[in-house]
């Protein structure tokens, strides 16, 4: 246990699930701003039901910060792009994208996921990171990679110590300036913005033109000339 530059830290050996050891250490209520680690992680979660496999010496880390519930969608689009400007330190001509609602995408392939949950007045940020290796011989939704692969080698609390120092910054910038510059830098690096794109859900899917996101963390498609707001689903490119 120690503080990170104002972040009280823990970090375990094993856990099931960094985002639940979060959530109790949210439960206590002793630190605003908080960070979870672990090494290991039998059993982690994804978005939309899904598992995240989980592999030793990738980062696991779920973040606990103290924000109202109304600002889910603003949170999303900082923690996204924390994560493309510590890939961007590490190498800043990495060909870094972002995708909607919050995957980063090295080489347009999968290089962290983030789940979002809330526990009480937190919100616990769970993020994935593919320092070392992704998962091999399995069926995964999307193409993924690591650091490794493009040449970065780092180790995860290397990576976990550069990610705080950037999500410090957009926190910081995003207190001071508000939420426009933030979802502004978030389109700047958007993949496929005004290109046509597939959002699919359990039974469905949607074909349209990514046209932008608004302050709500909508994606908004435009299909056929009319702006459908999307909540949540699956974005696949063509
Ligand atoms: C996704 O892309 O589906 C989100 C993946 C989020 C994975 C991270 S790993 C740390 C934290 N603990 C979890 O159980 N999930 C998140």
């Amino acid at each position: 246990m120690s503080i990170i530059e104002e972040w009280y830290w823990q970090d375990f050996e094993e856990v099931g699930s960094t985002n639940d050891e979060a959530k109790l250490l949210a439960q206590s209520d002793n630190y605003d701003r908080f960070v979870v680690t672990s090494k290991k992680q039998s059993s982690g979660r994804g978005r939309r039901g899904r598992e995240w496999i989980a592999i030793e010496g990738n980062l696991f880390a779920s973040f606990g910060l103290k924000i109202d519930a109304k600002y889910i969608g603003e949170l999303s689009f900082i923690v996204s792009l924390s994560a493309l400007e510590m890939l961007k330190e590490y190498n800043y001509n990495l060909n870094v994208k972002l995708k909607w609602p919050n995957d980063v995408l090295v080489n347009d392939k999968k290089i962290s996921g983030i789940l979002i949950e809330r526990e009480g007045s937190f919100f616990i940020i769970g993020i994935g990171i593919n320092v070392i290796d992704y998962p091999k011989n399995v069926d995964l939704l999307y193409d993924a990679i690591s650091m490794k692969d493009v040449n970065i080698q780092s180790d995860r609390l290397d990576v976990l110590n550069k990610y705080i120092k950037h999500l410090n910054h957009c926190l910081s910038e995003w207190d001071a300036n508000g939420f426009e510059i933030i979802k502004q830098k978030w389109l700047d690096n958007a993949k496929s913005l005004g290109k046509e794109i597939i959002v699919k859900f359990e039974n469905d899917e949607k074909k349209g033109l990514f046209s932008g996101v608004d302050d709500n963390g909508y994606l908004l498609l435009d299909i056929d000339g009319s702006i459908e707001k999307i909540y949540a689903g699956d974005v696949f490119y063509i």
